[in-house]
């Protein structure tokens, strides 16, 4: 394939850093394409994708000092490609430890925290790698602290240290390039492009650490920035199809952004060969499924089959009370009715190859894990029940892949999702099944529907929606007594959990306003007859999870 048609491409090494996706973000902010990849990749493994434009690469930090047993290391190839290799903070280090240069094992102390950098202007006048600070310039304060003239030209900028070991001899043909009060070696260059930053120029505390990017991106590693939206939708239709040539495609719509934004790509480059499946597991909120109907058949004309199986779920959930068990069941009985849908579709329009799937960047990159996943502790078996196993007799379209969330629901909103679809809080695949707590049956999700509706159309009101990550009711056991006009009522405790969140790794309960959680128990109370306490969950994750089961 000729360089002009491929990608252009940073890939990030991932050494194990909490920053190390953040890397990966900030590149694609400069609209340059940019991977994650484990640590060990090789150089030869890599440049066996042809689709990829190798511009430069990021060593990313991490927890090993060089010196400990299996500490992660680079492969030589990529140190030697030619290419540009910028190395931060425990990359910086493999660059002096594995090019001949010395690492001083930390001797206790860490330095943690803001620091001043302080750029040696000598080096100004050196070669491309000192243009990592060009056109940076700090404010007065920042550059003369105590008002004397002979240090104007000294460059010092705010940055951001997390280490303990440092680089105390430089690899040959290396310069420094910058320096803290407490480390002589905070940046190093050689004229080969190779750069090591002991500051962590992708956190925003380190103000200008975004500009040391570009400038590495565009002065050292001559990318250009073309990964813009238009342009990944314009790629995704290309690479669709040509993987799915004349063949039909099937697509499980789950009624959340990822699968809606899958389809309309597919929609988009292959029109009616899409065929989607909604599955109408009756454990959905209310009007969920019509708003799917609205938006897919009647608004954006895509071939859709609403498979109502309310009755199949339910059944299969009397008496269940174990989480993982209702995992497990709705889990498999998914896969059952989606087959069975597949089946009879394809003795109306022939064969399915294909399956389309709304798989995100971040998943793949979880799923491929090279850090926590070996080691981590099951705590629930998640995933979307709209995940079909690989035995399944389809072959995957992702066209989601190499996308964050942000850039999901841009092409979303680029591809006329409506905007209440694109900033829908997400919803668990086992749905409200995992939000009543024990048994489930069609009475408990009538009152649970009920309350949700009350709660999200009170948030909705209030007009902070889109600033929670999500808000919801949970239906629990628990009955209390209560007095209504002069009546004793004995009924449920129902509990409200909403949560602000980036990632839904973490979250924090919301604080909301006092007035509006009076109005919603207010209203849940009055309306709903099975509930007669409202109680308001102010647990954070961790240590408490999001949802209840
Ligand atoms: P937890 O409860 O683990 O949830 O803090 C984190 C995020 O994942 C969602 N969640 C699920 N999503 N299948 C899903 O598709 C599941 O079984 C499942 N369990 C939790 C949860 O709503 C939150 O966004």
């Amino acid at each position: 394939m000729h360089s002009s048609q491929r990608r252009q491409a940073i890939i990030v090494l991932d050494f194990g850093s909490q920053y190390s996706r953040l890397i990966t973000r900030r590149i694609r902010e400069c609209h340059v394409y940019s991977e994650l990849v484990p640590a060990n990749t090789t150089l030869a493994q890599l440049q066996q994708n042809e689709q990829l434009d190798i511009k430069g690469f990021v060593l990313s930090g991490g927890p090993s000092s060089v010196y400990d047993e299996n500490a992660p290391a680079c492969d030589p190839a990529i140190l030697h490609s030619g290419l540009p290799v910028l190395g931060i903070c425990y990359g910086m280090h493999i660059l002096a430890h594995q090019l001949g240069g010395h690492v001083a094992p930390a001797s206790g102390r860490r330095e943690y925290g803001p620091a001043t950098i302080e750029v040696l202007t000598k080096t100004k006048q050196d070669t491309q790698i000192s243009r990592i600070f060009e056109g940076i310039t700090a404010s007065p304060a920042q550059t003369d602290p105590l008002g004397q003239t002979e240090t104007l030209s000294t460059l010092r900028l705010p940055g951001w240290m997390s280490h303990g070991d440092s680089v105390d001899q430089l690899p040959p043909g290396f310069h420094v390039l910058a320096r803290t009060e407490s480390n002589p070696v905070a940046a190093i260059g050689s004229p080969e492009g190779l750069i090591g930053l002991q500051f962590h120029p992708e956190v925003t505390h380190t103000p200008h650490g975004k500009d040391m990017l570009r400038n590495c991106l565009f002065l050292i590693c001559n990318c250009k920035a073309n990964w813009t939206l238009s342009k990944v939708i314009e790629e995704a239709d290309e690479q669709i199809r040509e993987r799915v040539g004349n063949e039909r495609v099937i697509c499980g719509l789950s009624g959340g952004v990822d699968s809606a934004v899958a389809a309309l790509l597919v929609h988009k480059a292959i029109g009616d060969r899409l065929t989607c499946v909604f599955v109408d597991t009756g454990l959905l909120r209310t009007g969920e499924c019509e708003q799917v109907v609205d938006t897919f058949s009647n608004h954006m004309q895509i071939p859709l089959i609403v498979v109502n199986a309310r009755k199949r779920f339910v059944t299969k959930l009397a008496d269940v009370i174990d989480p993982e068990q209702k995992r497990k069941l709705i889990g498999e009985e998914f896969i059952r009715v989606f087959e069975d849908e597949a089946k009879r579709l394809e003795e109306n329009v022939g064969p399915i190859k294909f399956l389309a799937q709304g798989t995100l960047y971040p998943d793949v990159i979880e799923s491929t894990s090279h850090d926590t996943a070996e080691t981590a502790k099951r705590i629930k078996t998640h995933h979307n029940v709209g995940g079909l196993p690989e035995d399944i007799a389809f072959t995957l379209v992702e066209p989601l892949r190499m996308l964050f969330k942000d850039e999901v629901r841009e092409i979303g909103l680029a591809l006329d999702l409506p905007e209440e679809w694109v900033w829908r809080h997400p919803f668990p695949g086992p749905g409200l099944a995992i939000r009543i707590i024990g048994a489930v049956d069609e009475h408990r999700l009538e009152t649970l529907r009920a309350a949700d509706k009350i709660l999200i159309e009170e948030i909705r009101e209030a007009g902070i929606y889109r600033e929670l990550g999500q808000a919801f009711a949970v239906l629990t056991p628990l009955q209390s007594v209560g007095v209504m006009g002069d009546d004793r009522t004995y009924a449920n405790v129902i509990a409200i959990r909403v949560v602000t969140s980036g990632d839904f790794m973490t979250a924090d309960w919301a604080r909301l306003e006092p007035d509006l959680l009076g109005r919603i128990s207010n209203r849940l109370v009055n309306e709903i007859p099975e509930i007669n306490r409202v109680v308001y969950d102010i647990t954070s994750k961790p240590p408490a999870t999001i949802e209840w089961e």
